[in-house]
């Protein structure tokens, strides 16, 4: 990891809502190559600090940047093309569409082409969809999708869908993957599975992931560096062992503790 420059950089960051303070003055970075994770306890503001960084929210004060980037003012589908993706706490798919199709969709968010055109394979997209289908081709083998390639996505199991929507984010080729509890609703084995995937994804493709998860088994074997937020507010920062012993996190969770040690 470099420590001298983080690919996000977030900086004082307050998100108003008309009489709630979902994030106070939040700052926090991201490193490049790191997988950097984001928890607290439910209603702490994990999902409104992704929304600010996606550009769904605007944060009321603070800066966002992206490497040199300043990310405030620009449009939710521009990010794409500064190499942000991201993936929903609920499952976020074009339902009727196949697998395949929906990673096509992924992958021309960041093409200046139409959707349509590039389903219809009509005019000047015609001629690239052929490379573009094969590097979707090759997301769907490495996530072991390829026995859905032509199922309708909403008619697959929960776990299969979720990483349907982790292979449509990464079909944007992103720097930085931002990953709201790709692990909720699942069951053991899909957890690992899901685990194994962001791994590879960060260390064979080099993708930077932000990781938004409760489970803190996950968390703790797979991030570099964890952010704990409670009540909009960081609550401390540093390596997974540094936030397992730190008492502010600990009474944080109390109640929960065992999911702080146990991860389940
Ligand atoms: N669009 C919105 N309008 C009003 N309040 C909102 C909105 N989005 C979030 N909030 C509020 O902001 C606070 C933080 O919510 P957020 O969804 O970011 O929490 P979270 O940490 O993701 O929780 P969870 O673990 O349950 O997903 C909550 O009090 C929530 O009610
Ligand atoms: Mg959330």
């Amino acid at each position: 990891m470099n420590g001298s420059s983080p690919l996000l950089a977030v900086q004082e960051v307050t998100l108003t809502f008309k009489n709630v303070a979902a994030l106070s003055r939040v700052s926090c970075s991201v490193q490049k190559g790191s997988i950097t994770s984001l928890i607290g306890p439910n209603g702490a503001g994990k999902t409104s600090m992704l929304n600010c960084i996606s550009g769904r929210y605007t944060p009321t004060k603070g800066t966002i940047r992206m490497g040199d980037r300043e990310l405030s003012g620009v449009p939710a589908h521009k990010r794409t093309s500064f190499g942000l993706a991201r993936t929903f706490q609920n499952i976020a798919l074009f339902r009727g569409l196949s697998v395949l199709d929906n990673l096509m969709v992924g992958r021309h968010s960041r093409l200046d082409y139409g959707l349509l055109a590039s389903i219809f394979y009509l005019g000047k997209a015609r001629a690239e969809e052929d490379r573009h289908r094969l590097r979707v081709e090759e997301i769907i083998d490495f996530l072991n999708l390829s026995p859905y390639r032509h199922q309708i996505a909403g008619h697959l199991p929960y776990g299969v869908q979720k990483k349907v929507e982790l292979g449509r984010a990464l079909a944007a080729e992103p720097e930085l993957l931002l990953l709201d509890e790709p692990m909720a609703g699942m069951n053991l084995e899909e957890t690992e599975d899901m685990a194994r995937s962001i791994l590879d994804i960060n260390e064979e493709w080099g993708v930077t992931v932000f990781l938004v998860e409760h489970d803190m088994g996950v968390v703790m074997d797979l991030s570099d560096h964890v952010i704990v937020l409670d009540f909009g507010r960081v609550l401390a920062s540093g390596t997974p062992e540094a936030i397992q012993n730190n008492p502010k996190v600990i009474s944080a969770y109390l109640g929960d503790d065992d999911a702080l040690y146990k991860g389940r």
